[in-house]
């Protein structure tokens, strides 16, 4: 098992990605998950404001999995839907309450249980998976970040506003960072990566040298 966290554009799909792909590992998007569930509370009608009991509720509706490299919503494709930023921002909402979290958590050490993971999140190395053999957090500057955000989104067909993509993206460090449960924060034992002025292959050498010492444990 392979944990990183980091902020929203740091690079850790990509990277995340091409790891395991190199050790032959299965790769966890947990941000998918979290982005399908808020799409499926959003049909439901669910908002910020809704109570526990109404989120409990509208969870027992909402099944997310990963099927053949697909995240499906209730049986139903939503692969490109949760790329959106709006399906990203309400993934950072939801995602800071206790309901949300204590449904997801158990999908996320399920997939442990079927392979050697890569896993990619906000709490991969602190919450879900503290046990990691190799734990990265991936930092990058806002203004790296809110680049990187916007060629990703432009890359997919959204239309993009620059200044707002950079908005988004320091509001999100600040409610990923800031809330109350498994906020987002960098493991005591966790290697930081900063990719700010380097290239995707700058970085994955970085952890894969990392990765490979030691590499008797598992
Ligand atoms: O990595 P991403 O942009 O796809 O994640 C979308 C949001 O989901 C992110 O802003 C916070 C939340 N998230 C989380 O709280 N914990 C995770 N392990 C992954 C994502």
């Amino acid at each position: 098992m392979i944990a990183i966290d980091g902020p929203s554009g740091a690079g850790k799909s990509t990277i995340a990605r091409l790891i395991a792909k190199e050790l032959g590992y299965e790769y966890l998007d947990t941000g998918a998950l979290y982005r399908a569930v808020a799409l499926g509370l959003i049909l439901l009608g669910i908002n910020e404001l809704s109570s526990d009991a109404e989120l409990i509720q509208a969870l027992k509706e909402t099944k997310v999995e990963f099927s053949k490299g697909l995240t499906l919503l209730n049986g139903k494709d939503v692969s490109q839907e949760i790329r959106s930023p709006e399906a990203g921002h309400y993934a950072s909402v939801f995602s800071a309450k206790i309901p949300v979290r204590k449904h997801l958590l158990n999908i996320q050490r399920d997939a442990a249980l079927q392979s050697d993971l890569v896993a990619e999140g906000r709490d991969m190395t602190t919450v879900v998976f503290p046990a990691a053999y190799k734990k990265f957090y991936l930092d990058a500057s806002v203004e790296e970040r809110s680049e990187r955000r916007s060629l990703e989104l432009i890359s997919r067909g959204f239309e993009v506003n620059r200044d707002k993509i950079r908005i988004d993206v320091i509001e999100r460090d600040v409610r990923d960072s800031g809330r109350d449960i498994a906020p987002l924060k960098r493991a005591d034992d966790a290697y930081l990566i900063d990719s700010s002025g380097l290239s995707i292959d700058d970085v994955f050498r970085k952890i894969l040298d990392i990765i490979k010492k030691n590499s008797h444990k598992k």
